[in-house]
């Protein structure tokens, strides 16, 4: 923990997310915006300007040895965020990485390893625990109302998103295409909803058909996206078995033709079930089959107001000592089921052991 009374902070990528993340933590008192590093000097300027932080370093190791920091958000590709987080904890620094956790399992082991050794502090970015609906529903998983969760469906579908920005579409960078940017984010909800139960096995298979092909053929919101660098798939379908039986079944795509995007997962367990949006939960009450929602949630339901959420519990966690509820632990285990399910779609979507 930060033994100073503001955390002084640095950012390491100042793109697209850290921007949203800046806009925080520049509304909190308690956090110094010391120092910002990225490879693109003109985002570095951009950036450094908007937010009135001098020290700009396009080497972000160089940023960690000549100040004084207490902490990093880890705001770059999927690629870096191991070597970077590690790099940081060994130098005595609290990490908030983004998600995905990293763009391996094996380097998500190495990150969660060096936190431990270091004892630094590592949370993942994983906004939609703070979600409203994912509370509401994760309680109701906690006080037993599902009972036994049997199965889950997670899907996280763009009729056409492929991102036109950024290296999204390069396997080598990001480790895989819409089931580790977008799918991530439903699959680390639904499984912190459930309770975190050990993955055990999983399969999947992915496909590519659009992504690789001319990217201005069809009117979409993001037309133009890098198609001739583009290696990763466009829909992956998996499945997920867990160590209480539990089964989840997962579909993820930046390109699926279907009506419109869904962003929603679904749990059946022996006693209830529910959904994620709407928030609602189905069970048997008093001789009824009831459909039951909250009659108020915080309104505050947005994309930012779930990001606010997550800057100001990392700050709270790191500065104050309150506990995390989106520990490296919980990045890992999303990670190893990632991982499986790239692996299983290599292997012609035979299962495949989670490790
Ligand atoms: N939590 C969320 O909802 C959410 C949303 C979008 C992106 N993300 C994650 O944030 C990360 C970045 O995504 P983005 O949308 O901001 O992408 P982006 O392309 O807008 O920004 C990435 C930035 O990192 C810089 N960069 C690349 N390599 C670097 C290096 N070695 N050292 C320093 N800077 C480097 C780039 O120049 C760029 O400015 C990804 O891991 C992505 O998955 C999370």
């Amino acid at each position: 923990m930060s033994t100073s009374k503001t955390l002084r902070l640095g950012m390491i990528g100042t793109g697209g997310i850290a921007v949203t993340q800046m806009r925080t933590l520049a509304t909190r008192k308690d956090v110094e915006l010391v120092a910002i590093a990225d490879i693109n000097a003109a985002t570095l300027q951009a950036r450094g300007d908007a937010f009135g932080v001098s020290a700009r370093y396009t080497d972000w190791r160089k940023m960690l040895k000549q100040e004084k920091l207490d902490a990093v958000s880890v705001c770059t590709p999927n690629r870096t965020h191991a070597e970077t987080a590690i790099a940081a904890l060994k130098a005595g620094v609290d990490v908030l990485c983004e998600k995905p956790m990293a763009h391996t399992a094996a380097a998500a082991k190495r990150m969660v390893a060096t936190a431990k050794e270091t004892g630094q502090k590592l949370v993942i970015g994983f906004q939609y625990r703070f979600n409203p609906r994912t509370q509401f529903l994760r309680k109701a998983v906690n006080n037993g109302e599902m009972g036994r969760i049997r199965f889950g469906r997670v899907q996280a579908l763009r009729r056409r998103g492929i991102p036109n920005w950024g290296v999204f579409g390069q396997k080598e960078l990001q480790g895989g295409g819409p089931l580790i940017d977008i799918g991530v984010h439903v699959l680390e909800m639904t499984h912190y909803t459930m309770g975190s139960p050990k993955p055990v096995s999983a399969s999947a298979d992915m496909f590519t058909y659009v992504g690789n092909k001319p990217s201005n053929q069809v009117e979409s919101v993001w037309k133009g996206w890098d198609w001739k660098t583009y290696s990763v798939e466009d829909l992956a379908v998996g499945r997920i078995r867990f160590e209480d039986g539990a089964v989840l079944h997962i579909e993820s795509s930046f390109a699926a033709h279907i009506e419109k995007d869904t962003f929603n997962f679904q749990l059946m367990g022996e006693a209830g079930g529910c959904t994620w949006e709407p928030a609602r939960i189905h069970r048997d009450e008093g001789g009824y089959m009831v459909d039951k929602e909250p009659g108020w949630l915080n309104p505050k339901q947005g994309w930012q107001d779930m990001f606010d959420a997550k800057m100001h519990a990392f700050v709270d966690h790191v500065l104050h000592g309150k506990a995390t509820i989106a520990p490296a632990e919980d990045g890992l285990a999303v990670q190893q089921m990632l991982d499986a399910l790239y692996r299983s779609a290599e292997a012609g979507g035979r299962d495949v052991a989670i490790r």
